[in-house]
């Protein structure tokens, strides 16, 4: 507990999943959070969730693919506090298709979201994470990044680039005191994943290849953010953690 204590961090896509188990374990560690989401009811929710558990956050309605939104949802955090010391770039989709059978609007709704959203997030939130002296900037990458799984063709591109942009990143905003690093989970039970998991077969393969043999939760994810978030992370920028249960490191 406190190893937030007067910080503040902004989490997109924070109304379910991994990205609402990030928020409420910042805010659980002392930070201040704006949690943002597409689905503005849901922020309005999970901020409401965190103050009532006696934490503070303020939701904040956002689709990372608009600029305007995100344009306002920095505006809104510089005027609370006018720095952001922890920027996640959770928010993310995918649409599961044949290569070959892949639409022109879902390849463009996943790159949009998935890697036009966490450039602009990344490029916009700059100033604030400057203005910290000591941001840290985590972006949602996927063992998909860097390996090959059927109908998850679009998604492991936008993955691979969110992979290529936190290295180029870390390199980049490293003389303003700002780490960048990614988180590469592997299956994590969300909603992004219920279907893929209510299958038999490719619960028990997938399984098959996860040496701790369990799924992972959205806590598994947001205690390795809250390394990255932390100063225990200090002296690392460019790095990619795996949340896979040692998915990654097998066959
Ligand atoms: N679940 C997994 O197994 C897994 C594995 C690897 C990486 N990831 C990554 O983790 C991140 C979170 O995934 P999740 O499993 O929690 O997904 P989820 O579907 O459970 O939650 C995603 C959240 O993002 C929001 N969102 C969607 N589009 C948005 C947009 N345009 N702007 C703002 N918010 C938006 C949704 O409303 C939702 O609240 C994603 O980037 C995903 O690619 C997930």
């Amino acid at each position: 507990m406190g190893r937030l204590e007067q910080q503040v961090a902004l989490v997109t896509g924070a109304g379910a999943g991994i990205g609402l188990a990030i928020a409420r374990c910042f805010a659980a560690e002392g930070a201040f959070v704006h949690v943002a989401d597409i689905d503005g009811a849901a922020a309005e929710r999970a901020a409401e969730a965190i103050s009532r558990a006696g934490g503070n956050a303020v939701g904040v309605s956002a689709d990372v693919s608009r600029g305007q939104d995100v344009t306002a949802m920095f505006r809104a955090a510089e005027k609370s506090h006018g720095r952001i010391d922890v920027l996640v770039n959770n928010a993310g989709l995918n649409v599961r298709s044949d290569f070959r059978h892949l639409t022109d609007d879902d390849w463009e709704r996943i790159r949009e979201v998935n890697l036009d959203g966490a450039m602009r997030v990344a490029r916009d939130g700059f100033g604030l994470l400057r203005a910290s002296g000591k941001g840290s900037l985590i972006n949602l990458s996927s063992i998909m990044a860097s390996r090959g799984l059927r109908q998850l063709a679009a998604y492991s591109v936008t993955k691979g680039a969110v992979s290529a942009l936190t290295r180029t990143l870390a390199v980049e905003y490293a003389p303003f005191g700002i780490r960048v690093n990614a988180l590469a989970p592997g299956f994590i039970e969300t909603a992004l994943t219920e279907r893929v998991l209510r299958n038999p077969a490719i619960n028990r393969a997938l399984l098959d290849r996860t040496p701790l043999r369990r799924f992972g939760t959205p806590d598994d994810v947001a205690r390795a953010a809250l390394f990255f978030a932390s100063d225990d992370s200090a002296f690392v920028t460019g790095a990619e953690l795996a949340v896979d249960g040692g998915m990654s490191a097998g066959l």
